[in-house]
């Protein structure tokens, strides 16, 4: 799995799955443009990607925002040159609460963050991949992409949406060359994930979230990176329109 000096763009690559993934793709012979609004963290991504030899650049922006992205996006073409693969995983967790309580402009804003600003993304790198045949997009679903769950609707409402995204454009898509598919995360050690219990030690977290995943144990970004970055390549040429979950066998069993 060798990128051969390939532009690859990641949102979200400032922590967690992302940067992960970035890592992953840059030792592996990408070159990197990473997206995400923290400069800070972007920054120490970048300069762990350099120190290694590779190439990587970063742009601050919010993924929410279709100015500032496409900003990114140029500001990344004009060094890099086209996106030939996106990992379009930036994603927010919203909040928890029930359906009646959610404000409309904390439904929107989830749906912009998830779902919107991945079609924005879709739209500005499928032109050229169609145009050389070739390209790779991979975005960043959920259980919530095939699951309800209580108390977050408008999170399990983007996750399922980005999913019917992901399929409908890699329909489109298979005939020119360009593939696209979606990675489940189950429960995956993360800042994310840790929001969910501001209070609990990384520890308590895994000891109490363990347990509801058959294989025992929550999962880590490394092995989320590993499934997005073989997916982005060549090895995975035939792969198409499917969502495939890292998730220790949570989607795929019952616990008794
Ligand atoms: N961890 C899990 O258990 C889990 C499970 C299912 C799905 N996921 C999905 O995995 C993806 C990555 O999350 P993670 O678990 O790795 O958590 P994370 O470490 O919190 O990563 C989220 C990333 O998205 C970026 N981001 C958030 N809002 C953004 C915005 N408006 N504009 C630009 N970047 C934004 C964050 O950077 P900034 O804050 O610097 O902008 C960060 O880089 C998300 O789509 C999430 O829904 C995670």
């Amino acid at each position: 799995m060798d990128f051969g000096g390939r532009h690859i763009a990641v949102t979200g690559a400032s922590t967690g799955i992302g940067r992960a993934t970035a890592l992953l793709l840059a030792s592996r012979g990408a070159r990197l443009s990473l997206v995400a609004r923290g400069a800070d963290k972007l920054a120490d991504v970048t300069a762990g990607i350099r120190a290694k030899g590779g190439e990587a650049v970063h742009f601050a922006a919010d993924v929410g925002d279709p100015a500032a992205l496409a900003a990114a996006f140029d500001a990344a073409e004009a060094i890099f040159g086209p996106v030939h693969g996106l990992f379009a995983n930036a994603g927010t967790g919203g909040a928890f609460g029930p359906v009646a309580a959610c404000p409309d402009t904390l439904f929107d804003d989830v749906i912009r963050v998830n779902l919107t600003s991945v079609f924005w993304a879709m739209k500005r790198v499928l032109p050229a991949m169609v145009e050389q045949r070739s390209g790779a997009i991979v975005v960043t679903g959920s259980l919530a992409s095939e699951r309800g769950m209580p108390g977050n609707a408008a999170y399990v409402a983007s996750k399922h949406g980005l999913l019917g995204l992901a399929r409908a454009v890699a329909a489109e898509a298979a005939p020119h060359g360009v593939r696209v598919n979606c990675v489940i995360p189950g429960l995956i050690e993360t800042p994310m994930l840790a929001s969910l219990d501001s209070n609990a030690t990384a520890e308590e977290l895994r000891d109490r979230l363990g347990p509801s995943v058959p294989q025992g144990r929550i999962g880590s970004p490394e092995e989320v990176a590993e499934l997005a970055c073989f997916l982005l390549s060549d090895a995975a040429s035939h792969i198409t329109a499917q969502s495939i979950a890292v998730d220790g066998g949570m989607l795929g069993t019952l616990l008794p």
